[in-house]
């Protein structure tokens, strides 16, 4: 039988009357151990439903240092039908309790060794569709809390420029690699609005399109992610790390596959891969 903790919301910030980032508390105990890249079970009683607990997996936006709360981020689904979960999530008020199982997951784990035992120094590459930008929010912290030197550049893609949900804090630790050089911290962050002609996104100067249009060649020369970051990406130099739709992970792969990347699903006989995926579907 599955048993669930109890933890209490401690803080809610409604970006949008539909996509919330909440934090919350463990009652008894402290925060779980858990790694950047996983998620964790959230649950409540549905009345619907005589009080039968719903369940579903969250990516967990902190990070595994961050021993005050952890912090997740939610859209409400509302269509065909409201969401059975995320209705309720919607209604919860700091103070009050939620359910939780205890965090979990591999596919987005970040690779520290080559399959020859080296070091894994690669460039990491993360790109997030929407809410698929949490996990690499916990990687960013992580890396920045641990003095990790590897360059590290996350890729957001959202619909609307409202949506860009952790612009503050990324933006802030892309200004903090500036000041501090990139030997110390080798940090960049770009966001990719894909709905550039509606009038609420007027003001939006960045790229457009869909997050994954970052890697299409201009002209066949370079891409928008390698003039970012001056070089060309190769599976020797670059890591990636993908979180998202189905259509945007094989966006992605559209592009990689003709590079030579492979994904951990269908890494080589050796062992190597150059792509960790997590999809919505
Ligand atoms: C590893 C992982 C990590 C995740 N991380 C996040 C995250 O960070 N943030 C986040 O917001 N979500 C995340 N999710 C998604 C999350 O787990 C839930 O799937 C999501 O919140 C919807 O839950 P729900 O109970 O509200 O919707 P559900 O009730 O499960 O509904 C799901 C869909 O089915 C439709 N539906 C329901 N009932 C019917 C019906 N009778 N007929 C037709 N359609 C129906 C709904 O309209 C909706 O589109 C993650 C999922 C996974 C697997
Ligand atoms: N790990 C997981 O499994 C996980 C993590 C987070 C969220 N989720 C679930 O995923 C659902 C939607 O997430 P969201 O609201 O965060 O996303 P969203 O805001 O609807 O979309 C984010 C971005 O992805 C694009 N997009 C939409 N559909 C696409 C497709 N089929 N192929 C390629 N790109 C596409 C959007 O472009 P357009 O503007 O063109 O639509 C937008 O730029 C929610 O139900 C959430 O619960 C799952």
């Amino acid at each position: 039988m599955v048993v669930d903790n109890k933890a209490t919301i401690t803080y809610v910030q409604l970006l949008k009357e539909d996509l919330v980032i909440m934090r919350m508390v463990p009652n008894d105990g402290p925060v779980p151990d858990y790694k950047a890249g996983q998620f964790i079970t959230l649950g409540l009683p549905n009345p619907a439903e005589g009080g039968k607990i719903v369940r579903r997996a969250y990516s967990i936006a902190s990070h595994p240092e961050n021993r005050d709360y952890i912090e997740i981020v939610i859209r409400w689904v509302r269509k065909p039908l409201p969401g059975r979960l995320t209705t309720q999530i919607f209604n919860a008020k700091e103070g009050d309790e939620i359910l939780w199982l205890k965090p979990t997951g591999r596919a987005l784990l970040i690779n520290e060794e080559l399959p020859n035992g080296e070091k894994d120094t690669r460039r990491i590459i993360c790109i997030g569709g929407g809410t698929g930008l949490a996990p690499f929010v916990s990687f960013a912290q992580h890396f920045h809390d641990t003095n990790d030197k590897r360059e590290i550049i996350i890729l957001h893609g959202a619909s609307y420029i409202d949506e860009l949900s952790y612009k503050d804090l990324l933006t802030n630790l892309e200004n903090e690699s500036i000041e501090r050089g990139k030997d110390e911290w080798n940090f960049k962050y770009r966001a990719a609005i894909s709905r550039p002609q509606e009038w609420f996104n007027r003001s939006w100067a960045g790229q457009v399109g869909r997050v994954e249009t970052f890697l299409r060649p201009r002209d066949g020369g370079m891409s928008p992610l390698e003039e970012l970051i001056g070089d060309k990406i190769t599976k020797e130099n670059t890591m990636l790390y993908v979180c998202g739709w189905q259509g945007t992970i094989d966006g992605v792969m559209d592009f990689l596959k003709p590079l030579g990347f492979a994904t951990e699903h269908d890494k080589r006989e050796d062992g190597s891969f150059e792509v960790k995926y997590e999809s919505y579907g």
